[in-house]
């Protein structure tokens, strides 16, 4: 039998999300790449995507997008990528329905895993070091970033802010990260010892920011949170500058008068890595999955793990998923 998470509406995960039995899968059809899965990951956006799910569902639907595992059988005509092979260690992303057991994917979301990757981090290989490359590129659109422009990033200690900030180190890009807590600060001061971090449990971190700046214009800010923080990035933006939306943390919209943008040119981007395999060329999208493949072997310590859950405990895996607090992403080994 194939163990498989699903959900027949939207709603709170711990609620919704259900394991059901299925017969295993027969051999893969053409195109396709059978997976036995090791571990998947459960990222935040997974959890959110379930809980805004509008209405019923007619038939359930398969969780996840990201997991790695080993290959077992490649169908006739799949054109997979270098090193896929049978018996090979892949992620897989963006593949619905990769909180399985088994997985049948489509052979061009299948990746190969470099030895030298553990499955904690192979796990995480795709999804995030794509969304860092994401950010990357939209914030090289900024005529200063790269030069005199600096960039500030909110959530600065989640796993993503953690490659932003390695892959600002490795490119010699200016980064100021502003996290909510003391302790998140000095976490990421122990990691990134060059890289200044500004806590909002301040009510002056606005000017910590400018301050950090050392006169330097801020220019692109990357933020998953939305509502008053991103408001406060509109202020600290220089005119000219880029506010990089790229989650829905917050509850609250973001409220800003048409003057704000006005004044000071700003502009307002919103970016969603589950669009790259749509938007991208063939071409593009090897060449990203080569980063991302960079990315997680030059930084492997960034990638931690807050827990690992197996199946039976999946409702405690999307609690932790989104603990206040946590640090790294939650896996589970099906
Ligand atoms: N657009 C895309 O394509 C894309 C792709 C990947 C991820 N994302 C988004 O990026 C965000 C981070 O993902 P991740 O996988 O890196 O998450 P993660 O490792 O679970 O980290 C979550 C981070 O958010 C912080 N946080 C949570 N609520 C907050 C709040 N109200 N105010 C300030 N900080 C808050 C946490 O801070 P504490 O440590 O203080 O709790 C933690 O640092 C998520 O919202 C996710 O949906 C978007």
């Amino acid at each position: 039998m194939n163990r498989r998470v699903v959900y027949t509406r939207g709603g709170l995960p711990a609620d919704v999300l259900t394991v059901i039995e299925e017969p295993e899968p027969a051999a893969p059809e053409r195109g396709q790449v059978l997976i036995r899965t090791v571990a998947f990951t459960v990222h935040p956006g997974d959890l959110q995507a379930i809980e805004a799910y509008p209405g019923k569902a007619a038939q359930p639907v398969p969780a996840g997008l990201e997991a790695t595992g080993v290959v077992e059988a490649i169908g006739p005509g799949a054109a997979v990528a270098p090193g896929v092979e049978v018996g090979g260690r892949v992620t897989v992303f963006p593949q619905p329905g990769a909180w399985s057991q088994w997985i049948v994917a489509d052979a061009e979301a299948v990746v190969a895993v470099p030895d030298e990757l553990p499955d904690e981090v192979a796990a995480q290989m795709l999804a995030n070091p794509l969304t860092a490359l994401m950010l990357r590129r939209e914030a090289q659109h900024h005529v200063a970033f790269g030069y005199d422009g600096l960039l500030v990033q909110t959530a600065a200690g989640s796993s993503v802010g953690r490659l932003v900030t390695g892959v600002c180190q490795s490119h010699n890009l200016a980064l100021v990260n502003v996290v909510r807590s003391d302790r998140g600060a000095s976490d990421l001061r122990r990691r990134f010892s060059d890289v200044p971090v500004v806590s909002t449990a301040h009510p002056g971190w606005a000017d910590e920011v400018r301050k950090a700046a050392g006169g330097r214009p801020v220019s692109v800010a990357f933020d998953p949170i939305g509502g008053n923080l991103a408001e406060g990035l509109l202020d600290l933006l220089t005119p000219g500058g880029k506010l990089v939306s790229y989650g829905l943390i917050a509850e609250e919209p973001i409220s800003v008068h048409a003057s704000t943008l006005l004044n000071k040119s700003l502009t307002l981007r919103g970016k969603n890595v589950g669009r790259w395999l749509s938007e991208a060329s063939a071409e593009r999208r090897a060449s990203d999955v080569a980063t991302a493949k960079q990315i997680a072997l030059g930084l492997k310590d960034q990638f931690d793990v807050a827990a690992t859950y197996g199946l039976g405990e999946l409702a405690d895996a999307v609690e932790h998923a989104v603990r206040p607090g946590k640090v790294g992403l939650v896996l589970v080994r099906p």
